[in-house]
C-alpha cells in the first residue's frame, strides 16, 4: 500500500482544532482510496516560542525535507509581537523549502452565500497563483535613525528574472492543466511600479509564446479588485507577485463565502509543499469548537491531490460541497449550526461513502 510521510503542524489559535478535523477527513479518504498517511506532529508555533524562546529549532528546514508534504494549521499568537512567528516560522519555511508558488483557488460552492448579488458558482471559479518567495516579502531594506524625527524606512520589492519566470511558467502550465477557460491574467501595476512589473510583463508575454492555447490578459491590481467583485466570471487563473497575491486572495476568500472555506498550497513543484487554511489563527474563537474547519479540510484535499491522489481529493471536495449545501447554515464561525468537530464528522462521513 502506498504510504505518504506528512509533517503535521497545527500551530496556534484555532489551528489545532481545524487540523484535527482535516486529519479526520484525510484519514477517511486514505482508508477509502487505499493509501496510508504516516503523520508526524510538530508543535511549532507561539506556545512553543513562549516556552523555549526559539521560533524554530536549528535544522528544522532540513528535517522537514524528509517529508512529502506539510499540513499546517495557523501561525500567529496574540502574546507574541506581530512578525516574529510569521517571519520566523511561516515565511522561513516558505523560503527555506523554496515553495515559490502560493496556489489559492477561489470557488463558490453551491448553496454558499456570497456577498456578490446575482453571482453563481459558475461565475466565481478561479485560481490565484501568487509568487511566494520574493517581492516585498524578501525582507530587503532597512531603517535609519529609528525613533527620531528623521527616521527613514525602506522596504524594497525584489523581483528576479528566475523567480518571476518560474512562477509565470507554473501559472501557464496550471492554466493548461485546469483546462477551463484557458485564460491567464497577469495582475500587476505597470503604470507605477515600472521596474518590477516591466520585468513581470516582459517575462509574461515571452513565456506566453510557448502557450498559444492560453489566452493572455493583463489587469492592474486595483482594477483586479474591482473586476473580482463586478465580473469574477472573467477570471480563470491570475498570476501575480507576493504582496498583491496576499491582498487579492483575502478579497477572493470573501467572495467565495469567507475565510472558513479558503485554502491554499505553498508549492515547490520539485520539493516539499505545505498546505494551509489561509484564515489565520483566529484567537477569539480558540477552544470554543465554533471555527469552520472546511478551509483546513480543503487544504488537506489539495495536499492529497498534489501527492498524487486526485480521486481522494475529489471525494473530499464533493463531500465539502454536500455539507455546505445540505447542512451548514453559514460558513462563519459560530453560525454554522454545527460545531467544528461535527462539521469534520459530517465531511468524513460523506468521504467514507
Ligand atoms: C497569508 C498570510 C501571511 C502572508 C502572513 C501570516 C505572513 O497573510 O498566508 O496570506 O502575508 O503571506
Ligand atoms: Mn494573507
Amino acid at each position: 500500500m502506498k504510504e505518504y510521510k506528512i509533517a503535521v503542524m497545527p500551530g496556534d489559535g484555532t489551528g489545532p482544532e481545524v487540523i484535527t478535523e482535516g486529519v479526520k477527513v484525510i484519514e477517511a479518504a486514505a482508508s477509502r482510496f487505499g493509501f496510508k498517511l504516516d503523520m508526524t506532529w510538530y508543535d511549532y508555533g507561539g506556545e512553543r516560542y513562549k516556552r523555549t524562546g526559539e521560533v524554530l529549532p536549528e535544522g528544522a528546514v532540513e528535517d522537514l525535507k524528509r517529508y512529502q508534504a506539510i499540513y499546517l494549521g495557523a501561525i500567529g499568537h496574540p502574546d507574541v509581537k506581530p512578525g516574529i512567528l510569521e517571519k520566523g516560522i511561516l515565511l522561513h519555511l516558505r523560503f527555506g523549502l523554496d515553495q515559490y508558488i502560493n496556489l489559492r483557488p477561489i470557488t463558490l460552492y453551491p448553496g454558499v452565500d456570497t456577498p456578490l448579488k446575482d453571482k453563481r458558482p459558475e461565475d466565481i471559479d478561479f485560481v490565484v497563483v501568487r509568487e511566494n518567495t520574493e517581492g516585498l516579502y524578501a525582507g530587503a531594506g532597512g531603517v535609519l535613525k529609528k525613533g527620531t524625527p528623521d527616521e527613514v524606512a525602506v522596504q524594497e520589492s525584489i523581483n528576479t528574472r528566475k523567480g518571476v519566470e518560474r512562477c509565470i511558467r507554473f501559472a501557464f502550465d496550471y492554466c493548461r492543466k485546469r483546462n477551463k477557460r484557458k485564460k491567464l491574467t497577469l495582475c500587476g501595476k505597470t503604470n507605477v511600479l515600472t521596474f518590477a512589473f516591466d520585468l513581470w510583463e516582459r517575462t509574461f508575454y515571452e513565456v506566453a509564446k510557448e502557450y498559444p492555447d492560453i489566452q493572455t490578459d493583463y489587469a492592474h491590481v486595483d482594477a483586479t479588485c474591482m473586476w473580482m467583485v463586478k465580473n469574477p466570471e472573467w477570471f480563470d487563473v491570475i498570476v501575480t507577485d507576493n504582496m498583491f497575491g496576499d491582498i487579492i486572495t483575502d478579497l477572493g476568500a470573501m467572495i467565495q463565502g469567507g475565510m472558513g472555506i479558503a485554502a491554499g498550497g505553498n508549492i515547490n513543484p520539485q520539493g516539499v509543499s505545505m498546505f494551509e487554511p489561509i484564515g489565520g489563527s483566529a484567537p477569539k474563537y480558540t477552544g470554543k469548537n465554533v471555527i469552520n474547519p472546511l478551509a483546513a479540510i480543503c487544504a488537506g484535499a489539495m495536499m492529497l491531490d498534489t501527492l498524487g491522489e486526485p480521486e481522494a481529493a475529489k471525494a473530499i471536495e464533493e463531500a465539502v460541497k454536500t455539507v455546505v449545501s445540505k447542512h451548514l447554515k453559514s460558513l462563519s464561525a459560530g453560525k454554522m449550526g454545527y460545531g467544528t468537530t461535527e462539521v469534520g464528522d459530517l465531511v468524513a462521513g460523506y468521504v467514507k461513502g
